[in-house]
């Protein structure tokens, strides 16, 4: 990854995994300790990606070619507005989601080539990669009773197929770069999953 200043955080896994909780509790615990973050989420970020999302998440039919194509243009958006000046500021960015969860998604889940998602990925995002990415893992059973308290979206309807081959993709995502990913029961209360994250956090920050 090229030289910037600021720290880039991913976090990744399957709806309902407890991401946006823990990724608040970071955002506090960061803040309380002096440290300056921006908190962003994909599809999402800036204007046109915020807009993007309301396509991607609003119910009609959409092909798997067009899905992926918004989620990089929204990802686009997002590094090129929001994450890059963010870490050229010299912030601690934490990014719900980011390229992992369209190789997931789009590629093992949907089952669009992973080697085209790959290529598709580093052109939006002019080659930035994580610092670190924290993999919330929960078995799909999990997953579904957690979400079945919220609103759902387009890909929260899928078959349990479909989350069972997400879990798998992000598992196999992560044993290829073990560098970059730490892997996180999300099962556990959460606490306990705190704990461990910013365990992993103040590990990186020394
Ligand atoms: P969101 O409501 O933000 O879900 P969550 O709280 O679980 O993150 O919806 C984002 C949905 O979009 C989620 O189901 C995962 C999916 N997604 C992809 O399929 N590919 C992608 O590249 C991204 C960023 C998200």
């Amino acid at each position: 990854m090229e030289t910037t200043r600021g720290i880039f955080f991913t976090f990744e896994g399957p709806d309902g995994a407890g991401k946006t909780t823990q990724i608040g509790r970071l955002e506090t615990a960061l803040a309380e300790r002096g440290y300056t973050t921006l908190r962003t989420r994909e599809p999402g970020g800036d204007f046109v990606g915020e807009q993007v999302r309301q396509l991607l998440l609003d119910r009609s039919a959409m092909t798997p070619e067009a899905e992926f194509l918004l989620f990089a243009a929204s990802r686009a958006q997002n590094v090129a507005h929001v994450v890059r000046p963010a870490l050229e500021a010299g912030k601690i960015v934490l990014c719900d989601r980011f390229t992992d969860s369209s190789l997931a998604y789009q590629g093992f889940a949907r089952g669009l080539s992973v080697e085209f998602i790959r290529a598709a990925n580093a052109f939006a995002t002019r080659g930035l990669t994580p610092h670190k990415t924290f993999l919330l893992d929960v078995p799909v059973s999990i997953g579904k009773a957690r979400r079945s308290t919220g609103e759902t979206n387009r890909l929260d309807r899928e078959a349990e197929a479909f989350h069972a081959r997400v879990r798998e993709g992000y598992l196999r995502v992560a044993a290829e770069e073990p560098e970059r990913f730490v892997i996180i029961d999300g099962t556990q209360p959460e606490a306990s999953v705190f704990a461990q994250l910013w365990g992993a956090v103040q590990a990186l920050l020394l």
